[in-house]
């Protein structure tokens, strides 16, 4: 993992912020840069929609507003990290359990930008234990039905989310079929949202400062 690689993202991803935009803001180190950076912008864009109580605490602090998604409507860019990215731009998401509004807000968003360090490249996902956003009382049910499927559910325990749930980390698995594997998991009641983004990949990855 590189800092350096994470700040040259956070910066680089500025260039697709336009004047007036109202910005789509994700969530973990990476991001953090790009706040810092977007800061200098303030003057010049209207807000940011945040995928977290982390973030939206950061976009105060720099003197960035905070608007509801609920009254934006769609947006032009959203900008965020991932834990794990293939060639195909599909993302393993949800380390810092914010994968619910992260991907409220990446399906709001016309153009998704990805900023990544190169560790985060992988031929294949699943190294990196895949993040489920589960209702409380479906946890055990949907940890069987991960297990059935070949997986290796692990509570997160003591994590809360921001929306009052909790995550199982899914172990084991070589994803061959993102997108199959999305739709299948979205079927199992209980699951809130699956830390796959496969049906609605990045449009553009910053890996440092390089295009991918
Ligand atoms: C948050 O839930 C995640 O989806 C983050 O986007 C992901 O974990 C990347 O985090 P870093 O930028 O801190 O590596």
């Amino acid at each position: 993992m590189s800092a350096n690689e994470k700040r040259q993202a956070g910066e680089a991803a500025i260039r697709y912020v336009e004047n007036g935009a109202i910005v789509g803001v994700g969530t973990g180190s990476t991001v953090a840069f790009f706040i810092d950076a977007l800061a200098d912008l303030k003057d010049r864009i209207e807000g940011a929609v945040s995928s977290s109580e982390q973030s939206t605490a950061h976009l105060k602090r720099v003197g960035i507003p905070v608007l509801d998604l609920n009254a934006t409507g769609a947006l032009n860019l959203y900008v965020d990290g991932a834990d794990e990215c293939d060639a195909h731009k599909r993302l393993i998401k949800g380390g810092g359990a914010a994968l619910t509004r992260e991907k409220i807000i990446a399906e709001a968003s016309a153009k998704f930008v990805c900023i990544i360090d190169s560790s985060k490249q992988v031929n294949l996902l699943g190294k990196f234990p895949l993040p489920i956003e589960v209702i409380p009382m479906a946890r055990s049910l949907v940890g069987r039905e991960i297990v059935k499927r070949g997986g290796n559910p692990v509570w997160r325990d003591g994590v809360v989310t921001d929306n009052g749930n909790w995550v199982i980390d899914v172990h084991g698995w070589q994803i061959a079929d993102p997108a199959g594997l999305e739709k299948d998991l979205n079927q199992i009641p209980g699951i809130v949202t699956v830390g796959l983004f496969a049906r609605r990949p990045a449009d553009v990855v910053l890996v440092g400062d390089r295009v991918m």
